[in-house]
């Protein structure tokens, strides 16, 4: 049975899993939030070296978690992009100089392709598909007519959703990561302030954040100088019911133009409770199958890159020891690497 070790360190999770036949055997993940919290946002500089320092001891963890030694492994993948730059680095020379020193394969993985199977931990994929990848970083719809077979037909055009949970939270007050905050804000109140959804084309299925964030930036610096305060929970409601409607909206549209069979979520943004509830009640409403993945495959983890890794080395999709990063690698050129 296959052996696969897999890193992950795009952005501020170093992470390890070891996966044997397909099945987890171990599950590290070692979260700096806690660090960049205080800065309201990833450092990029801190987050790269907190990943030198955290490799060795999730890669110790997780060996000794699924009692193997680095020389049981069969191949050793890592996430070549996309994320920051100087992270990326940090798993990639510790996936390469692991695969010279024993000798075996290296395999490059898509970080998006990672939180797409990560899916698989919570049901089967039936083609053709629709992806709704929403994270920090990006947010895009991939549809799938096949296994890693990836098409970008909608994607941001400024501001990742995630981030604009959590640029909004700052504004509002509130802690880092801010998506979880603003969600748990939003069930407490009404949508009493109005926000528009950008202007675009009505059959869009491209996104835009940048307006919204501004829209709520604005407001409460108005607010501020009337000397009015700002109602937290109906505020974080308005905001959310706009920035989801846009997801949801986009989602369905694309369901019905590529005529999927099932919407897969994907990314942190995919533990949204309105977002949850909102694809089940439409997707339901159209017979479309939905996975949901698990809230503790929503964030980013290495078992997920581990999981496609597994794909990969069956087609013998391995990389030269002069593999380098790419911080801003297409899901649709995931097989383009040198
Ligand atoms: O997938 P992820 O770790 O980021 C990237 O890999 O880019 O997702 C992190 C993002 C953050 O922006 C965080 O605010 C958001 O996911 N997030 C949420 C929720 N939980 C996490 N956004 C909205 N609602 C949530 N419940």
């Amino acid at each position: 049975m296959t052996r696969i070790l897999a890193i992950e360190s795009s952005c501020d999770e170093t992470a390890v899993a070891i996966t044997e036949g397909g099945k987890l055997l171990a599950n590290v993940i070692a979260t700096q939030v806690s660090v960049h919290e205080k800065y309201g946002g990833v450092m990029p500089e801190i987050a790269s070296r907190l990943h030198a320092e955290n490799i060795t001891v999730c890669l110790n963890e997780a060996l000794a978690k699924s009692h193997l030694a680095l020389s049981d492994i069969d191949a050793f993948a890592v996430t070549r992009g996309p994320g920051l730059i100087g992270c990326l680095h940090v798993g990639l020379q510790a996936a390469k100089t692991l695969a010279m020193l024993y000798q075996k394969p290296l395999i490059p993985v898509h970080h998006l392709a990672g939180h797409i199977y990560a899916n698989e931990y919570a049901g089967n994929f039936i083609y053709p598909l629709l992806c709704v990848v929403v994270s920090g970083g990006n947010t895009e719809l991939v549809v799938m007519k096949g296994d890693l077979d990836f098409a970008i037909v909608g994607e941001t055009m400024d501001d990742a959703v995630g981030e604009c949970y959590d640029k909004v939270a700052r504004v509002l007050g509130l802690p880092y990561p801010g998506g979880l905050p603003i969600d748990q804000h939003a069930k407490l109140g009404q949508p009493t302030y109005e926000l528009h959804p950008p202007r675009m084309p009505h059959d869009t299925l491209d996104f835009s954040y940048s307006g919204l964030k501004t829209q709520v930036i604005n407001l409460v610096n108005t607010l501020k100088m009337k000397g009015e305060p700002v109602r937290l929970d109906d505020m974080a409601r308005s905001f959310q019911d706009v920035a989801i409607k846009m997801v949801v909206d986009r989602a369905m549209r694309a369901a019905k133009k590529y005529a999927v069979k099932q919407i897969v979520l994907a990314g942190g943004v995919s533990a949204n409770s309105h977002l949850r509830e909102r694809m089940k009640e439409e997707s339901a409403k159209r017979k479309l199958d939905l996975i949901i993945p698990p809230l503790w495959c929503t964030t980013d983890n290495a078992a997920m890159i581990a999981k496609v890794a597994e794909r990969l080395y069956e087609r013998k999709v391995f990389a030269p020891l002069t593999l380098g990063v790419d911080p801003n690698w297409r899901i649709d050129e995931w097989d383009k690497f040198d």
